[in-house]
């Protein structure tokens, strides 16, 4: 699914056009083989669904409490028939199980989409050095910009599992795309450290990436993730035996409400935007295409993610055609959306961007 593109740093200019070729070759290479759809036989009857639930639970929990599969089997049931009318009703895309096909949305609310929650704010005075555009803003920016296409920017997709790490899992994957630009090292980073040390220091109930970037700095530098595992809950903080290996000196955020300003950032890296009320069944359910709402804005719930690219459909898309989107690296396994990445509707410019991305767009530079 990836391409090879190797890089140079001094190519960096040249890289989004190839980017953009790329990126349509990657669009229409999206394999769906390993993904569960429901069928008429298995709404058909109860003996259908213990098949399809069976398949699912094979694939997706390793865990077998049989009590809590039993009580499961009901969520699971009652989630199946929705995606299966949902299907049946003519969705531009077909929807599948995901990870989350057993959970109530609630739980899904709650461990998911609410894990930078808005009562997190910086315990001290955070600076705020703001991105400075480039020569391309605004007029001269790159139509199409996609990490995934440029080898060891990006590493793979997380499942943050039940705990509140998605600010963790967006500011590791941000200093992972610096550490490979600046260094040409594709390390994991650790989401650990982060969620165990970086203040607020509410570990799985949530955090910030602006105040996960702050505590790198301070600390001179993060572990990779083979230094201190993921482990998906929240721990003591202990210094792993062995240096970080990468540190940054500062972030920045992007001017807010700034769609171009914001795919000037994004053209140059990997940038971290948080979502209002993705705790939407739209949201929690998207299995591809451009995601087009809904998300709950007036909500307290926060999510943060990595966003990595931008783009336009082709216009002979028969689903999508000459739509524009942003591109996100989410934090919630490969089952979700497209093999863990979302393309999200751009240009919809009320309430701070599609589900208020564009409101506090952060990302962080490496020490030169
Ligand atoms: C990063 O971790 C994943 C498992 O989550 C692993 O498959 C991958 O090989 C790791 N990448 C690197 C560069 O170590
Ligand atoms: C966290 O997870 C680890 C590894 O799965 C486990 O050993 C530990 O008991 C867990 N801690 C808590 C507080 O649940
Ligand atoms: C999202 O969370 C809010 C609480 O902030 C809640 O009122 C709302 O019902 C939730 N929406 C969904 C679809 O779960």
């Amino acid at each position: 699914m990836r391409s090879t593109i190797s890089m140079e740093r001094d190519m960096l200019p040249a890289l989004t056009m190839v980017a953009a070729l790329a990126a349509m070759a990657l669009a229409a290479s999206t394999s769906t083989t390993d993904r569960i759809y429901v069928t008429s036989e298995n709404v058909a009857s109860e003996e259908g669904m213990r098949g399809l639930y069976e398949r699912w639970y094979t694939l997706y929990r390793h865990d077998s409490d049989p009590i809590d599969k039993e009580k499961r089997f009901a969520i699971f049931k009652a989630e199946a028939r929705a995606l299966y009318e949902l299907n049946e009703g003519g969705t531009r895309v077909k929807h599948h199980l995901n990870w989350f096909a057993d959970m109530t949305q609630d739980e899904f609310s709650e461990s998911f989409a609410n894990c930078a929650p808005l009562k997190i704010r910086p315990h001290r005075e955070i600076k705020l050095n703001l991105h400075q555009p480039s020569q391309n803003y605004p007029d001269k920016l790159p139509l199409i910009v996609d990490w995934r296409t440029v080898d060891g920017v990006l590493t793979s997709v997380k499942l943050q599992g039940e705990c509140g790490s998605c600010w963790a899992m967006a500011a590791a994957g941000a200093m992972e795309s610096i550490h490979f630009l600046e260094n040409n090292k594709r390390t994991n980073l650790s989401v650990q450290e982060l969620v165990d040390c970086s203040p607020p220091k509410e570990h799985c109930k949530g955090g910030r990436a602006d105040m996960a970037f702050q505590y790198v700095i301070d600390k001179h530098g993060i572990h990779s993730s083979e230094q201190y595992p993921y482990v998906g809950n929240g721990s003591h903080c202990t210094t792993p035996s062995g240096a970080p290996v990468m540190s940054i000196s500062k972030f920045y955020y992007v001017q807010r409400y700034d769609e171009n300003m914001l795919m000037d950032a994004v053209a140059h890296a990997p940038v971290v935007v948080r979502f209002r009320g993705s705790n939407t069944t739209e949201f929690k359910r998207y299995s591809g295409g451009i995601f087009r709402g809904l998300c709950d804005i007036d909500t307290k719930q926060r999510h943060e993610a990595l966003l990595v690219g931008y783009g336009t459909t082709p216009s002979d898309d028969a689903n999508d055609p000459g739509i524009k989107y942003w591109l996100v690296k989410n934090s919630w396994g490969e089952s979700w959306g497209e093999r863990g990445y979302m393309r999200l509707q751009r240009g919809h410019l009320a309430h701070g961007g599609l589900c208020g991305i564009l409101r506090r767009p952060v990302y962080p530079a490496h020490p030169r």
